[in-house]
């Protein structure tokens, strides 16, 4: 069993390395016996899940919705704008009603102050289920998928190309955790928040990790295991698309990039993903793409989080 110190898991700064690599581990035995056995035991019987989305989702939505019922709960989809939330009703009001009914709340909103804010004034544990500052829960599948791919986390090399956006934000405290490698290029004017970047260095001393921000591609990817890119235009940017469009294209993760990343390099990408924007579909299609194992993977590292945080 995975016991977490931490009530909430809002951006993976709260967890140890120890309780990283223990969800990793409990993820990838919950994946083993279910494909093996065809099911998970009830650990969750009785459980509730709310999940709050102000955004869109496919794999968040489902995977979470999906894994408490493999784990004997039910997760509850709450549309944002239809709850009473949308019409004004505090999130502190919001956080001490929903601990009167259900047992954990997921939300995926825009300010991570507002998740910090349900978090504080909820007696039951808040997954963050995606900010405009954080993706947790991502980085957590992330990981387990380089864990799977290579044993270890030691000397591995992650780079990542493109906006220095939640997803890069996550993969940085969580690669930072481990003792990844992790490599950022990211064009000038859209480089991950420096508060966050000096916050994974610090952990970094501590673990060994390597916490590099550049702005040349080419020098982030070259000997990376593994090449991971995101969106240009995030959710909530949508006005924003065409100058970024612009500013991002000499970071377009294609054919030409990919030579400089060791020769049995694995893509990942959070997805959804643009093909011919930030990624080409040789590279994303192609015999090297690991997105679908990662996006599977996030109904594993869900399920250890879910029973980490709810046992
Ligand atoms: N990667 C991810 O969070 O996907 P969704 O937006 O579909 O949940
Ligand atoms: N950076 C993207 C990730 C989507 C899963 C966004 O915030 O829209």
């Amino acid at each position: 069993d995975v016991k977490l110190k931490a009530k909430d898991v809002l951006t993976l700064e709260e967890l140890s390395s120890e309780e990283i690599v223990s969800l990793i581990q409990l993820a990838v035995q919950l994946k083993k016996q279910r494909a093996e056995t065809g099911s998970n035991p009830n650990v969750l019987q009785g459980k509730v899940l709310a999940m709050i989305f102000d955004k869109s989702s496919t794999r968040t939505r489902v995977s979470f919705e999906t894994g408490m019922l493999h784990l004997g709960g039910h997760g509850m989809f709450l549309s944002g704008k239809e709850l009473q939330l949308g019409r004004g009703e505090t999130i502190e009001d919001t956080a001490k009603v929903l601990s009167q009914y259900v047992d954990a709340i997921m939300i995926r909103t825009f300010e991570h102050e507002k998740v910090a804010e349900l978090a504080k004034h909820a007696a039951i544990p808040v997954i963050n289920g995606l900010t405009d500052g954080h993706h947790p829960c991502q980085a957590l599948a992330d990981l387990q998928t380089i864990y799977e791919e290579k044993g270890t986390f030691e000397g591995v090399k992650l780079t990542y190309v493109g906006d220095g956006n939640n997803v890069l934000h996550s993969l940085l405290i969580g690669g930072a955790k481990v003792g990844l490698h992790v490599a950022a290029a990211c064009p000038a004017g859209y480089e991950p928040n420096e508060e966050i970047v000096n916050t994974a260095k610090e952990i970094a001393k501590k673990t060994g990790a390597v916490i590099e921000v550049m702005e040349n591609p080419q020098a982030a990817v070259q000997g990376a295991d593994f090449l991971y890119t995101d969106v240009w235009t995030s959710m909530g940017q949508e006005e924003e698309a065409a100058k970024r469009l612009q500013d991002f294209a000499a970071y377009q993760v294609n054919e030409q990039l990919v030579q400089w990343a060791k020769p049995d390099y694995k893509f990942l990408h959070c997805l959804p993903a643009h093909r011919g924007e930030e990624v080409t579909a040789e590279v994303i299609d192609g015999p090297q793409s690991a997105v679908f194992e990662q996006a599977g993977n996030r109904l594993h590292a869900q399920k250890a989080v879910l029973a980490a945080l709810l046992q």
